[in-house]
């Protein structure tokens, strides 16, 4: 009698005692790290207990005035932490690094003090955005993929400009961490159009632009080939030849042209265009230039062909340039020669009229006709030298 009425007074008691707080939705990211909040009233000979429901397993515990890991699971050891200057003041919250899929799930906190207990039931959901997606070209086909996402991403295809054959179905696979891959291919894709390639999972959503194919020519001197710009600010830039080695990459701040390009290459680091000097036909061939941003990655090819000046080399193309400046000279020193004789043969002709007439008027028109002669003896103003001496000067500046 007396034994039975303990036992329902210790029910009661125990009933009244403990709060059950509802259950909180606690969004994280995975691999990242994670707070499960949890506050109880404080009091004397604490005791907190993390549990993880669906598991029963241990994931932390307190008393006595500190960790007790003993009974911790494996699967939590050295991912777990409470805040130690914040225990006396009630916050039993549980640090969680490193959280995984496999973490999801509801826990509960449970905390103990000479006053009362409290249950917190938190419910702990994962997710694995979508980081990155990528888009390649093989033989005939343009692949696009993405990994490392959680829940079950989706992927859609679009073109620029829009067509109707544009519903490739994806795979999706799963690892064991249980997150999800997915990819999807494009065959015979059209020369014409741009295939733009959108994963969505995990809360976010990325794209990937594969643009159409294009060709410049470009000379030995040097070209410029132009790649994009996004809407919002680049993360990252890398341009590659011939779809295997990297000639730039940009990330952040840091800048890196590769060893073999630093003399083909003029640096910039506003432009996302490639501009590109001393060529010659071994430059020649297939220019990718990726970029990415928060939200999208485009990625562009271009091919060059590289025109070579007939006898090839920068040697002939130097020689034509000083064949072509003697040429000038020549063209020059033949035309003075030519204006020379005859404005001399002109002056015999006048010098003899004047010393038969001798008239004022015709010195005049003489004066006239020589301020009317071609620009290359012409000087104007006060210097009203000899012809000999106009064309000195005029030599002298030319060459
Ligand atoms: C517990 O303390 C941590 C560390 O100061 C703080 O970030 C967290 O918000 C607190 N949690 C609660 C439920 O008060
Ligand atoms: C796609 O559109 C073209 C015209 O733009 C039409 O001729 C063709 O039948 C369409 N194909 C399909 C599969 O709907
Ligand atoms: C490049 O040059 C080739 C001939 O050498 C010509 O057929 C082609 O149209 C040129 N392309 C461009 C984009 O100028
Ligand atoms: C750029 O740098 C960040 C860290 O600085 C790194 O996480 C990321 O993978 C890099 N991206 C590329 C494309 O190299
Ligand atoms: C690059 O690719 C082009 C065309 O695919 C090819 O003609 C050229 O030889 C390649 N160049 C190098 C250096 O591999």
């Amino acid at each position: 009698m007396f034994a039975c009425g303990r036992v329902v007074f210790l029910v009661v008691v125990t009933f009244l005692r403990t709060v059950q707080a509802s259950t909180d939705a606690v969004p994280c990211v995975a691999m990242e790290t994670c707070l499960l909040p949890c506050r109880f009233s404080p009091g004397g000979d604490l005791v907190v207990h993390w549990i993880q429901e669906k598991t029963k397993h241990n994931v932390h515990s307190f008393y006595h005035d500190r960790n007790q890991l003993g009974a911790q699971d494996p699967s939590f050891r050295g991912r777990t932490a409470l805040f130690q200057d914040q225990i006396a003041g009630g916050n039993a919250s549980l640090r969680l690094t490193g959280v995984t899929i496999q973490d999801q799930g509801l826990y509960k906190c449970y905390t103990g003090t000479n006053e009362r207990t409290m249950e917190v039931f938190i419910h702990l959901q994962v997710n694995a955005p979508v980081r990155r997606v990528d888009i390649q070209q093989a033989e005939d086909s343009i692949t696009c993929s993405s990994e490392g996402i959680y829940p079950q991403p989706g992927l859609t295809w679009s073109t620029r400009p829009p067509s109707n054959r544009s519903l490739w179905s994806p795979t999706v696979q799963q690892t064991a961490q249980q997150l999800f891959s997915i990819s999807s291919s494009v065959p015979n894709p059209a020369a014409d159009l741009d295939y733009i390639c959108t994963v969505s999972g995990g809360g976010t959503k990325r794209t990937a632009t594969w643009a159409r194919p294009t060709s410049i020519n470009g000379s030995e001197s040097g070209t410029t080939i132009p790649c994009a710009s996004l809407p919002a600010p680049h993360t990252s830039l890398t341009w590659r030849f011939n779809h295997s080695h990297t000639i730039l990459k940009q990330n952040g701040s840091s800048y890196k042209v590769s060893d073999g390009w630093t003399q083909h290459v003029e640096i910039s680091t506003e432009s996302t265009d490639l501009t590109l000097k001393d060529l010659s036909s071994a430059q020649e061939g297939i220019y990718t230039c990726e970029l990415s941003n928060s939200e999208e990655t485009y990625v562009a090819n271009t091919f060059l062909r590289v025109q070579t000046s007939p006898g090839s080399g920068s040697n002939a193309a130097g020689s034509i340039a000083v064949a072509a400046v003697i040429l000038s000279l020549v063209v020059l020193v033949v035309v003075f020669i030519f204006i020379r004789n005859k404005k001399k043969k002109k002056e015999k002709e006048k010098e003899q009229e004047q010393e038969t007439t001798g008239s004022p008027e015709e010195k005049e028109s003489m004066n006239r006709e020589k301020e009317d002669n071609p620009p290359e003896t012409q000087q104007d103003g006060e210097d009203e030298g000899t012809p000999e001496a106009n064309e000195g000067t005029s030599v002298s500046t030319e060459a």
